[in-house]
């Protein structure tokens, strides 16, 4: 099933959003099979953030999510890739829509709270930058049967 890489920023965690961000993607009916709480390296940063090394806010970019812990998870689903990117909301909370996580607590582009994978491929490349394989757990909750 496919799977998605999702990350609660450093301004998540400061701000105690953790419970409520994830309580979004469980209550939705996505399946968490990987998360930790981390603190990330530069060298992390550059990598995940890699495609956006041209861009004029890739330092600060770079500067932010090294700048405090992280929550990493991986959450599985039919069409979790962009169905979470909805949950999430526009990259600019200031114009995501309300009911999104960044249009409901987020007011500035820098400090949008949450990351998460924009494609299925750029999901596969950040759960194997992000998790061994032994860090996720292979399992299908008993409920999903009520979801599908
Ligand atoms: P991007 O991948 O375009 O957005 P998203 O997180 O919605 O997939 O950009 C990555 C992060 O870079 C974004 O979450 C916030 C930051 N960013 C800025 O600080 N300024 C900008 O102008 C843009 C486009 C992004």
């Amino acid at each position: 099933m496919e799977r998605t890489f999702l990350a609660i920023k450093p301004d998540g965690v400061q701000r105690k959003l953790i419970g409520e961000i994830i309580k979004r993607f469980e209550t939705k009916g996505f399946t968490l099979v990987g998360l930790k709480f981390m603190s990330v390296n530069r060298e992390l940063a550059e990598q995940h953030y890699d495609v956006h090394k041209e861009r004029p806010f890739f330092g600060n970019l770079v500067e932010f999510i090294t700048s405090g812990p992280i929550i990493a998870m991986v959450w599985e689903g039919d069409g979790v890739v962009s169905a979470a990117r909805k949950v999430i909301g526009a990259t600019n909370p200031l114009t995501a829509e309300p009911g999104t996580i960044r249009g409901d607590y987020g007011a500035n582009i820098g400090r949008n709270l949450i990351h998460g994978s924009d494609a299925i491929e750029t999901a596969q490349r950040e759960i194997a930058l992000w998790f061994k394989d032994e860090e996720l757990v292979n399992w299908q909750p008993t409920l999903t049967a009520w979801i599908y």
